[in-house]
């Protein structure tokens, strides 16, 4: 595989280098896309933030893209109006906010794009069940997980105010600044948010650090450019230690990735943008947004006997690939599946793929792949953690939809060597 693998990477950058060159104004001195100049100053030699519409002037299509992938759609100002969303979001909007309020009790929507939303009080507040009085947290549809738009339960024991804190924005906002002694400003003056951002959403600067030395002269290049990954880590990691898979309730956090892929043997030391274009959302062009699909490093692995086999689920179906196996819906962002979808099986389908993409066959059920209390994802002697057959292969083999019912045990046995078994076992 490592010859082939190497000529992948490199073919795989070719296109980026010669068809993405988005810039009004290319530089003959300049080193050519993709060679960085700044790829160790996050804060672009002491630049302050100028906010993403500045870019765009320059930079019209990395805007389009940035505002059609989830990050631009992370945290939405709210006007007296129901926030709008990209057409590309086909599962994307939210309803009138809960019972008794109007927009304009509404300061932002959290998310809202790819699985759910919570909704923000004017005073800068989350509502929960117990402080709205009604079910506060917006589902979209999900129908992987048989998840169709509704309002869903979020904190009914929660009565009083809950502040939308730093912990909590930190990832959904450029330049979040915590509260404290030294800095006692909340958001636009509201109670309720503890800390400041810069601009709320994941845009330019999130990623590139603040802009103002690199509009100066676009020439110096005085802009941050990380092509290791580290960045992408600042958020897709729950808490900061790199090590510790974080979960609860029986599923991954939402915002776990980096620490997977760390635990994921094979893939551990790759980047997050040797599979994704930072700028192209993976959920609503998942062609370009992924620079390397399985098939490109992993040429002569087979399907595990289910070539050419749909799911098919009510209005939902999926057309099997690697990723339906080895990135099954281990993490939870909001919705998860109840009985409608997995019937009497011991299915578990959470709404995030996971990282991890190794799937251990030696057990049959997720109670061996998290920690006594449930607070992370347990790991072998190398330091790699797996995902169990029930979350790979009963979330279709629940005896529901048009594909028939295994139990945990017998996933397990039949998905030990299945890459090596020609065809099905027969009798299960
Ligand atoms: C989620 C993080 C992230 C966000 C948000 C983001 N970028 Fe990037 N951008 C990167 C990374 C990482 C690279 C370099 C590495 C790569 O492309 O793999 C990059 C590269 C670039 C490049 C250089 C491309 C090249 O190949 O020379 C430009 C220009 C750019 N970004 C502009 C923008 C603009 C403008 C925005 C906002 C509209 C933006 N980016 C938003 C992460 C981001
Ligand atoms: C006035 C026009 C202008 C504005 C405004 C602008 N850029 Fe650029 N940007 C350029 C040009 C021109 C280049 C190419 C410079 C070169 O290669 O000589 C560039 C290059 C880049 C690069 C690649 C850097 C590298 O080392 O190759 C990134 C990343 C980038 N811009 C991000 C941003 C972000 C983020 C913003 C907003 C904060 C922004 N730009 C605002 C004109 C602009
Ligand atoms: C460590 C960074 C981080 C923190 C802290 C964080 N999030 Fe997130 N959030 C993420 C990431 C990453 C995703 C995307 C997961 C995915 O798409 O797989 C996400 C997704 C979401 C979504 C779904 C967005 C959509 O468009 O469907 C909502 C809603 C959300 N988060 C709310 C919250 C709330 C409320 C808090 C505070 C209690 C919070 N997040 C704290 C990183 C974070
Ligand atoms: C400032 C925090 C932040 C940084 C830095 C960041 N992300 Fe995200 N990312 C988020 C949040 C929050 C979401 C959820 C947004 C939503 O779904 O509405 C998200 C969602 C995503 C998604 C799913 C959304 C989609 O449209 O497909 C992908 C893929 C992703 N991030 C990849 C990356 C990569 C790769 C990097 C590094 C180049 C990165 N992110 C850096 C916060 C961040
Ligand atoms: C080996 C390739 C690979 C690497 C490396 C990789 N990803 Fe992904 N990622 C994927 C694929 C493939 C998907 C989409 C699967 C699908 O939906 O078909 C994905 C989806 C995602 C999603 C959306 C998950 C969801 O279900 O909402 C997020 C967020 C994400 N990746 C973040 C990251 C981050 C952050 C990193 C680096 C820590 C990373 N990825 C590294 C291949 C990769
Ligand atoms: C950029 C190249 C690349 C891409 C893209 C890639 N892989 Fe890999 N993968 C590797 C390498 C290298 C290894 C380690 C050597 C090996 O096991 O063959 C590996 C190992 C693995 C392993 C074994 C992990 C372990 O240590 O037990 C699994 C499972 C796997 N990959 C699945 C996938 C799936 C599924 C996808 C697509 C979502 C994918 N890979 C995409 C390069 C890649
Ligand atoms: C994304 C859905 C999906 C996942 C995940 C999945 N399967 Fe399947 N499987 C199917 C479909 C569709 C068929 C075709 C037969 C049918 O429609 O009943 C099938 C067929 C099979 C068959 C019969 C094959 C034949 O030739 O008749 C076996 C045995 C099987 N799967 C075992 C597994 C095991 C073990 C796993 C987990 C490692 C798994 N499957 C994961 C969807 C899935
Ligand atoms: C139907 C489910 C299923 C599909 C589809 C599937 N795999 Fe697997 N894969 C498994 C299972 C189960 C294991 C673990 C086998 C064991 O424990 O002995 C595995 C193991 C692996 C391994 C590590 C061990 C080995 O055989 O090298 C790699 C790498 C891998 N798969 C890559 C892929 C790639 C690439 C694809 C797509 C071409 C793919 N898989 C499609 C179920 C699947």
């Amino acid at each position: 595989m490592s010859s082939s693998l190497v000529r992948v990477l490199f073919t795989a950058a070719l296109p980026l280098l010669l068809g993405a060159c988005p810039l009004a104004v290319p530089s003959e001195e300049s080193a050519g896309p993709g060679v960085f100049n700044n790829t160790t100053d996050p804060n672009n030699f002491g630049a302050s933030y100028i906010g993403s519409a500045a870019c765009a002037a320059c930079h019209p299509d990395y805007a389009e893209l940035t505002h059609a992938h989830g990050h631009g759609q992370a945290l939405k100002r709210v006007e007296d109006a129901a926030p709008q969303y990209p057409a590309a979001g086909t599962r994307a909007g939210v309803p009138n906010p809960p019972v008794g309020r109007t927009w304009r009790d509404v300061s932002y929507v959290i998310g809202g794009y790819t699985h759910g939303a919570f909704f923000v009080d004017a005073d800068g507040y989350v509502l929960t069940d117990g402080t709205a009085g009604t079910h506060a947290q917006w589902y979209l549809d999900f129908l992987q997980n048989g998840t169709t738009a509704s309002f869903a339960a979020y904190k009914p024991e929660q009565t009083q105010p809950r502040a939308y804190a730093y912990e909590c924005f930190r990832c959904h906002a450029v330049g979040a600044q915590p509260q404290d002694a030294a800095r006692p400003q909340f958001q636009d003056g509201r109670p309720g948010i503890q800390g400041t951002w810069a601009e709320p959403g994941v845009t330019c600067e999130a990623c590139h650090g603040p802009g103002s030395n690199h509009v100066k002269d676009p020439r110096a290049r005085k802009i941050f450019a990380d092509p290791s990954g580290r960045i992408c880590a600042r958020c897709h990691l729950d808490g900061d230690d790199p090590n510790v898979i974080t979960a609860a309730g029986g599923f991954i956090s939402h915002s776990a990735q980096f620490a997977e892929l760390r635990a994921s043997g094979g893939h551990a030391q790759f980047s997050c943008t040797v599979c994704h274009d930072p700028h192209v959302s993976t959920t609503y062009a998942r062609s370009q947004g992924l620079r390397n699909d399985c098939a490109a490093c992993h040429p002569d692995h087979n399907m595990a006997f289910h070539d050419d086999f749909t799911l098919v689920r009510g209005d939902y179906t999926e057309k099997l690939a690697c990723a339906s196996c080895h990135m099954p819906y281990a993490g939870r962002s909001n919705s998860a599946a109840g009985p409608a979808l997995v019937g009497e099986s011991e299915a578990r389908v959470g709404d995030v793929r996971t990282h991890v993409f190794r799937i251990d066959t030696t057990g049959a059920t997720a109670a061996q792949m998290f920690s006594a209390d449930g607070s992370q994802v347990v790991k072998d002697n190398q330091g790699r953690a797996a995902v169990a057959p029930d979350f790979v292969c009963l979330r279709c083999h629940n005896g529901t939809g048009s594909v028939f019912i295994i139990s945990a045990q017998g996933a397990a046995t039949i998905g030990k060597n299945m890459h090596l078994k020609a065809a099905a076992p027969t009798g299960q």
